[in-house]
């Protein structure tokens, strides 16, 4: 069974990096950068859902995934909701927690991502008002070629071969001040290790402490 570093290194993030990368390459795992990402409102329910995280910055630590600004996670994460995030996978035996502050990324870091999706996609993220109820699979579908159809007539007026990004759709920066990476052990003698640091506001997004570890006991 594997075992987390002895000692625990200073810094989780190049190993969470390592664990997220083996992920994607080991036993074909489906999604492997899928996170189940828990926000609160400021009415103060909590909900969780499952998104992708599609990139990790080691330094200075963040992680980054894409939404819909208006759906209900992203009003929780601009009205200061902090957010917990999980990846799971069981056949790796490999548990990682996370936590943090989110905030919008820079528009132009969403634009080339937008731009990197395929068409299909971008005029479903136009199409989408994430989360909002339908009347029927019918509206939506009619939504769908009604879109298309404007984006098309948008695209010859501007002869630009490019869809743009909605300005209600973009990435999310979460800035990670907790860490927990989970190994199966046996005799359920799991290996836990625990990071925290403190996380500043600035004008860069926040300043970093420095990380304190703890194992914690299964
Ligand atoms: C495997 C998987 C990946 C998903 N990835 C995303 C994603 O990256 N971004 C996103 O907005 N929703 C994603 N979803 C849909 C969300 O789980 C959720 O249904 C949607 O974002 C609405 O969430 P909200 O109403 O809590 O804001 C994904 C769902 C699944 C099952």
């Amino acid at each position: 069974m594997e075992q987390l570093p002895e000692p625990l290194p200073d810094n989780p993030l190049p190993l969470l990096n390592e664990w997220l990368e083996h992920a994607k390459t080991a036993d074909n795992l489906p999604n492997p950068d899928a996170m189940a990402l828990a926000t609160n409102s400021e009415s103060g329910t909590v909900s969780a859902r499952i998104v992708l995280c599609k990139q990790l910055i080691i330094e200075p630590g963040y992680l980054v995934f894409y939404t819909n600004y208006e759906s209900p996670k992203g009003i929780d994460m601009d009205s200061g909701s902090r957010v917990a995030g999980v990846f799971h996978w069981d056949t790796l035996n490999r548990q990682v927690r996370i936590e943090g502050v989110a905030i919008r990324s820079p528009d132009d870091e969403s634009d080339a991502y937008f731009a990197t999706r395929d068409k299909e996609s971008q005029i479903g993220a136009w199409t989408s008002t994430q989360s909002q109820p339908l009347t029927s699979r019918q509206e939506l579908r009619d939504k769908h070629v009604a879109t298309a159809r404007k984006l098309a007539e948008l695209q010859e007026e501007s002869s630009k071969l490019e869809i743009p990004r909605p300005p209600f759709w973009g990435g999310y920066r979460i800035w990670i001040d907790s860490v927990e990476l989970w190994c199966r052990g046996e005799a359920r003698l799991h290996d836990r290790g625990s990071w925290t640091r403190q996380l500043e506001a600035s004008d860069k997004g926040f300043k970093v402490g420095g990380w304190s570890c703890t194992r914690l006991q299964p």
